[in-house]
């Protein structure tokens, strides 16, 4: 086994967590007896946009369609390069140039993370929240009459296509029936949107038929929003549209207390397109250059990468050797009320994992 990663850090404290995530990476493939063809591109950051004037080089698809992953810190430093200029010249065309039309985040309650949320424990939360990127509410159809007048109308329709709706969704199934609990929750509000989601739910149906065991149930997004905070404990694998998908993908890793230690990825499942891994959390100018940044959330991300290429034992070591460190208030950063640099953090992982 053998794999081809690009990974690119990026701007801040992308720069300071990548290098923690690489270092795991070279572990579980020693560990594991896998090989990593690691190509390092300081592309996709501020610092390259400050140089060249652009945020990626112009044969950026020939340098990265050839990787079986991409490993990505995070983009932005609005004090030089405003943050739409940043994100859509780097991470928004990897999405959409790779068709990465999965966003897939683990919600998950570790050790020694304070949750939000009173009396849950480690175990008692642990699900997948599964994103449409590419179609839905985020179309470009649409436009504005009359603009700056009494009679301005603005107009922006929602775009669900069989093939789009549908690829989500198999996904999304897949994923439940390969889990113990087989269950897929369907974000809809097929009341008040009758004619997308009513959609939407008619495909859910007509996917279920195709997964027997997999009970499925759905809720209207405004009520789900409510669950997840009030009964977390009742997911599997809840699936959403492009814009439900959304808000509940950061309100599952809000309800787990969970910024500097979320992982998510940007799939191609079909594997076509390289994914791309990124943790949740941005550049963090704030804190950048301090190296107190939490690495956790890179680490994690390095474990979903290496389970996306079939490295599942690895993966699975890796998030065991984070719940061990985190139980220790002496690995833990200061995000987590630890004192812990990012290097300690991270070498606590390490050690847990070679002990592991
Ligand atoms: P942010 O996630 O960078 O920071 C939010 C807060 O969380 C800050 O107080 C930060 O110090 C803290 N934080 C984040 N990650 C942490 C970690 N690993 N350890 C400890 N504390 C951590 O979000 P913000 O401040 O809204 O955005 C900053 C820049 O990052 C902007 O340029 C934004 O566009 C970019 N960004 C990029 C993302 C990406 O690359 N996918 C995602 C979110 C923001
Ligand atoms: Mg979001």
């Amino acid at each position: 086994r053998h794999y081809r990663i690009a990974v690119i850090p990026g701007d801040g404290i992308g720069k300071e967590v990548v290098p923690e995530g690489v270092r795991i990476l070279e572990a579980a493939a020693e560990t594991f007896g896998f090989r990593l063809d690691l190509q390092h591109h300081a592309f996709g950051s501020c610092d390259y946009y400050a140089e060249h004037g652009t945020m990626l080089p112009a044969n950026w698809k020939e340098l990265l369609t050839p990787t079986d992953a991409i490993f990505f810190g995070a983009v932005g430093w609005p004090a030089t390069v405003p943050d739409h200029v940043s994100l859509w010249g780097s991470l928004l065309q990897f999405r959409r140039e790779f068709d990465q039309y999965v966003n897939l985040r683990p919600v998950r309650l570790m050790p020694g993370v304070p949750c939000p949320l009173a009396g849950r424990e480690p175990g008692d939360i642990d699900f997948y929240v599964v994103r449409e990127n590419t179609e839905g509410e985020y179309s470009s159809v649409g436009g504005t009459m009359y603009p700056g007048t009494e009679r301005e109308i603005v107009i922006q329709e929602t775009v669900m296509s069989r093939h789009g709706v549908d690829r989500i969704l198999k996904f999304a199934f897949d994923l439940a029936q390969s889990r113990p609990k087989k269950h897929l929750t369907s974000a809809t509000k097929s009341n008040g949107i009758a004619i997308t989601m009513p959609y939407w739910d008619q495909r859910v149906e007509a996917m279920g038929e195709r997964y027997p065991e997999v009970r499925r149930d759905k809720y209207h997004i405004d009520i789900l929003t409510a669950h997840f905070v009030l009964n977390p404990d009742r997911f599997d694998v809840v699936v959403g549209s492009n814009l439900f998908g959304d808000i509940l993908s950061d309100l599952g890793p809000a309800c787990t207390g969970t910024i500097g230690i979320a992982p998510s990825a940007n799939i191609n499942p079909e594997g076509r397109f390289p994914s791309l891994f990124e943790p949740v959390h941005g550049s963090a100018p704030d804190i950048a250059g301090q190296g107190i940044a939490n690495p956790v959330g890179q680490i994690w991300t390095a474990a979903m990468m290496l389970e996306h290429l079939g490295e599942v034992e690895a993966a699975h070591a890796i998030v065991a050797a984070i719940e061990t460190a985190l139980r220790d208030p002496a690995s833990r950063t200061r995000d987590l009320k630890g004192t812990a640099t990012t290097r300690e953090a991270a070498e606590a992982v390490l050690r847990a994992f070679a002990a592991g």
